[in-house]
């Protein structure tokens, strides 16, 4: 008793090689040995050795295979060597049996930090609360006017949009086809609602011969067109117009940013080599995870074939790289979905490890994966 004490004096007085030193040697003893073996596994991880104190937990809970702070302290030390899964399952599993153990507490909130969804991400900009409807007065005058449908999409496909993005909160989106800039208003205004995000809308904005806009008067071009409209509605800075071909044109733009595309909205040519082109050049800064939203996948409806062509072609030739949604719409012309696949997708939809902890402690172990 009297060397386990001087090995603690040790310890409190700062001199852990020497109380290793004392330790060690009551390890082997038969009445101190546990508490010794204790006590320097401590010291260990203490001390940043969390593989020696590992041996050490091991030790004693093959010695007490009951005591759950031991197992507790074993997933601290699994955790300090980066075995999050198992820090995970020995964690959870001391708390479905000693809900208030405390050093199973610690590794949850550890593995919280380093693998769960930041708080910050959602608590740095609130979205505002739900507005009684979206959209903004562009938008209705254009769709009271009633004239851009159908090159411009449907009303109910600009809602729609509108709700994507306020969920998904992208940073990045692109729009291939703006026309006179309708849809683009609906994607900056859901930006604009998330205060997040920024829009980069490709489109050739081809002059225009006959169009009067019920909010601008007389446009030239498209150009013009939705440049008045994004500015009338206070949206412009938003959104950044490239004019010119747009699949050159994203390579050019992306080449040069440090930043990933996380959506993006094609509606340009739809022709099968134009809808491809879109497809590629965005995939190329397509982020994991990333979903690319085709307007037009309907052919019997919509006179092109490109969308159609492209969306039947990621699904057979594809799959696992993308995940393709056919989405009906009121406007009989048809959306598609693609989400880009990889290992590791999870990472960005993964729900925060506590409410797996609390998931596993309700049923034992999730059945679907181990981390
Ligand atoms: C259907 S309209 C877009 C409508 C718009 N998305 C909306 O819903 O309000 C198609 C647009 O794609 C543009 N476009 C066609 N081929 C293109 C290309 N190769 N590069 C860029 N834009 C193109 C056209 O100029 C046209 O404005």
């Amino acid at each position: 008793m009297k060397e386990l004490e001087s090995a603690l004096e040790s310890i409190r007085s700062g001199s852990y090689h020497d109380a290793l030193r004392q330790l060690e040697s009551l390890c082997n003893d038969g009445a101190l040995g546990r508490q010794a073996l204790g006590h320097r596994a401590w010291l260990y991880l203490t001390m940043g050795e969390p593989q020696r104190a590992l041996q050490d937990y091991r030790m004693l809970q093959n010695m007490d295979p009951a005591s759950q702070e031991v197992k507790a302290l074993t997933a601290l030390c699994l955790f300090e060597l980066g075995d999050y899964a198992d820090a995970m399952t020995a964690a959870t599993e001391v708390l479905s049996r000693e809900p208030r153990q405390r050093h199973a507490y610690t590794v949850l909130r550890k593995l919280q930090s380093v693998h769960g969804c930041a708080p910050g991400d959602y608590a740095e900009a609130p979205p505002p609360p739900p507005q009684e409807e979206p959209g903004n007065r562009v938008i209705f005058k254009l769709e009271d006017e009633g004239k851009s449908f159908p090159v411009s999409c449907h009303p109910l496909i600009g809602r729609y949009l509108y709700s994507l993005l306020r969920l998904v909160r992208p940073k990045t989106v692109v729009e291939t086809g703006s026309y006179i800039g309708y849809s683009t208003c609906w994607i900056a205004q859901a930006l604009e609602d998330n205060r997040y995000g920024h829009l980069h809308a490709f489109d050739l904005f081809m002059p225009l011969e006959n169009y009067t806009s019920p909010i601008l008067g007389k446009c030239r071009s498209c150009h013009d067109a939705t440049k008045g409209h994004l500015e009338a509605a206070g949206l412009l800075d938003r959104v950044t117009l490239h004019p010119g071909d747009s699949p050159k044109k994203i390579v050019k733009t992306f080449t040069g940013l440090a930043t990933e595309i996380d959506f993006a909205f094609i509606d340009g040519d739809h022709s099968c080599r134009g809808a491809c082109a879109d497809f590629s050049s965005i995939d190329k800064f397509l982020a994991t995870g990333g979903l690319v939203l085709l307007h037009d996948t309907v052919p019997e409806t919509v006179p092109w074939l490109g969308p159609r062509y492209l969306l039947d072609q990621l699904d057979r030739q594809q799959a696992g790289s993308y995940s393709v949604l056919n989405l009906p719409t009121p406007d009989s012309m048809g959306l598609g979905a693609i989400q880009k696949n990889a290992a590791g997708v999870a990472a960005l939809v993964r729900p925060s490890l506590l409410y797996e902890a609390a998931e596993r402690l309700r049923y034992g172990r999730l059945w679907f994966n181990r981390r």
